[in-house]
């Protein structure tokens, strides 16, 4: 197989002014069935139903964090690093573009009910009968599985995989910028070039060296704001919690050999959990929002009810659960099915601890390697142990409240005028 491309490819991109593709396996990765399908998955979930301009696709990430990658290995080639090892270009560049290839429609909404995990999916689309896993395998036979295997870290090499997967990695460092960008905000911008300038490989990670830490410390800010602003916003969680109750419905209804109006196949085998590549490839966002639009005139009062909020924006509202114990919580759910208003799928409280997006911690059990800074005399520091703001940034989990979603429209409509007070049980 040819390597290098005759004529080097450049995508213009918004976020990084253009991406460039040297190399022939990129260029043909890009164009296979399997990643073009990533046009049609967004970036961010139902982010767009709160800030319209968040419509970009997993496509558009996906490239730039290849891009990100590649400026990290071509600083890493310039300095000359001994722990870089010229030989992993390939297989980084490669992780890289395709660690989101594995992303469900609205994969926030769906993971945990139909065991859609995107890391699984993407590892199994890489190394399943795809077209992506045929043109991998030219490299060498193995090659799709040592992609995978950094894609779902337990490469042996540990620096790619930090590379790829970290608190200061190629994926994070364009979503942050590109998800700025799209949603509008004036946060979440920081010093991409200076943070490529001073990272550099150390015992089989990325460390950062001392002079850099400012500018890391602009990156862990940004992400802060971006975890609160953007990713955990309650109009987004809400629209998050109307999808996946449709899904729960539909799932429940498919188990009793309900006649939903339209069902594609692919869809079919989400709700049975029986999807293979083959029906994974063709799942995507566009036949979802088709097949809940045509939903919206189902004979199911509940599915129709959800599908027509999700398709016109008729979401639930949403307030504070920090004073309702379990045991309002349960009158509440008593409340409203005796109303007619099925609480299972009206009434959902909703922890932000279970959301995909996490705010900087150092070195907590669980997390992913915290950051290190390189002093002159080559010992390293976790970051929080030596920049008082992320010190301050990492203990402000405080504010992380429990919320509660409810259809304030359905409650209305009963005579139950001044909703939010009788939720917190104070009559209405
Ligand atoms: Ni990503």
């Amino acid at each position: 197989m040819k390597t290098t491309l005759t004529e080097e490819k450049v995508f213009k991109d918004p976020v990084h002014k253009y991406i460039y593709v040297q190399d022939q396996l990129i260029w043909e990765l890009i164009n296979t069935r399997e990643f073009q399908r990533l046009r049609r998955i967004r970036q961010l979930g139902t982010s767009f139903l709160t800030f319209h301009g968040a419509e970009h696709s997993r496509f558009n990430h996906s490239l730039g964090v290849y891009e990100v990658a590649r400026k990290i290995i071509s600083q890493f080639e310039r300095s000359r690093y001994e722990q870089w090892n010229r030989e992993d270009r390939m297989l980084v560049l490669c992780a890289a573009l395709l660690h989101d290839l594995g992303h469900a429609p609205f994969s926030h909404s769906t993971e945990r009910l139909f065991a859609t995990d995107h890391e699984k999916w993407s590892c199994a689309l890489i190394t399943g009968e795809t077209e992506v896993r045929r043109i991998l395998a030219q490299v060498s036979p193995d090659f799709p599985e040592q992609v995978a295997s950094v894609i779902a870290k337990n490469h042996p090499n540990q620096l790619l995989v930090s590379m790829v997967s970290s608190q200061l990695d190629a994926d994070r460092m364009d979503y942050l910028l590109r998800d700025a960008y799209y949603t509008g905000v004036n946060y979440g911008t920081f010093d991409l070039e200076r943070i490529l300038r001073v990272i550099r490989p150390h015992e089989g990670h990325i460390v950062v060296k001392a002079s850099g830490m400012h500018a890391v410390e602009d990156y862990l800010m940004s992400r802060y704001q971006m975890y609160w602003q953007v990713y955990l916003h309650p109009v987004t969680r809400s629209g998050e919690i109307v999808l996946r109750n449709i899904f729960r419905r539909a799932g429940e209804l498919r188990q009793q050999s309900f006649a939903f109006p339209f069902l594609p196949a692919p869809l079919a085998a989400m709700l049975d959990g029986t999807l293979d590549v083959e029906y994974y490839v063709q799942l995507d966002e566009p036949l979802v929002q088709t097949t809940l639009q045509l939903w919206q005139t189902c004979d199911d009062k509940v599915l129709s009810d959800l599908c027509r909020r999700f398709h016109n924006r008729k979401l639930f509202k949403c307030v504070s659960a920090r004073n309702l114990n379990s045991v309002r919580l349960n009158e509440l759910a008593q409340m409203f099915d005796s109303l007619g208003i099925p609480a299972a799928y009206y009434l959902q409280s909703d922890d932000p601890g279970d959301q995909p997006y996490h705010e900087y911690r150092g070195g907590e059990a669980g997390q992913k390697l915290p950051i290190y800074i390189l002093d002159e005399n080559q010992t390293l520091a976790e970051i929080s142990k030596v920049s008082e703001i992320v010190r301050s940034l990492s203990g402000m989990n405080q504010e992380k409240q429990p919320l509660l979603f409810y259809p304030a429209d359905l409650l209305e409509e009963r005579g139950i005028v001044n909703v939010e007070q009788w939720i917190s049980g104070g009559g209405g």
